[in-house]
């Protein structure tokens, strides 16, 4: 209950400063994977205008059938789902990483609405 009350003050608060803790967030967890600046990378898909993009949708990148299979849309609360557990999310998912903090999700996410 304390974590859901959390959240939602996180949520409220997101703006300029949280996406700031979120780019270094995402500079030091999801940059290796992912490029910067949400570009893409080797190892993960572009990540450039991921909120609110369909799952699993980035051109090019041959995502786990687990995720493919899951259907909807990035929103908030699927991205925390997603970065809170990736196999719980899309059982079989290729992605292994996860932001155990809430709010550090809360944070990565303010950041991720950025990258256009
Ligand atoms: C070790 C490499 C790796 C790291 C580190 C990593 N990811 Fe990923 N990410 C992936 C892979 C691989 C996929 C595709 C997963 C699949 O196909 O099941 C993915 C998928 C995603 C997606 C879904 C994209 C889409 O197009 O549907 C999001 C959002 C995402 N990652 C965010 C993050 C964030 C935020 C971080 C840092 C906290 C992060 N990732 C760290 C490899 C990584």
């Amino acid at each position: 209950m304390r974590l859901i009350v959390l959240a939602a003050a996180a949520a409220l608060l997101a703006g300029p400063a949280l996406a700031a803790d979120g780019a270094a967030i995402y500079n030091s967890q999801c940059k290796a994977c992912h490029g910067a600046a949400g570009a893409g990378g080797p190892a993960g898909p572009a990540l450039k205008g991921v909120a609110r993009r369909k799952v699993a949708s980035a051109p090019g990148f041959a995502y786990s059938a687990g995720l493919k299979a899951k259907g909807g849309a990035w929103t908030d609360p699927n991205l925390d789902a997603f970065l809170t557990n990736p196999g719980g999310f899309a059982p079989g998912s290729k992605m292994f990483a996860r932001a155990a903090q809430p709010g550090d999700r809360a944070a990565v996410i303010a950041y991720l609405k950025t990258l256009k």
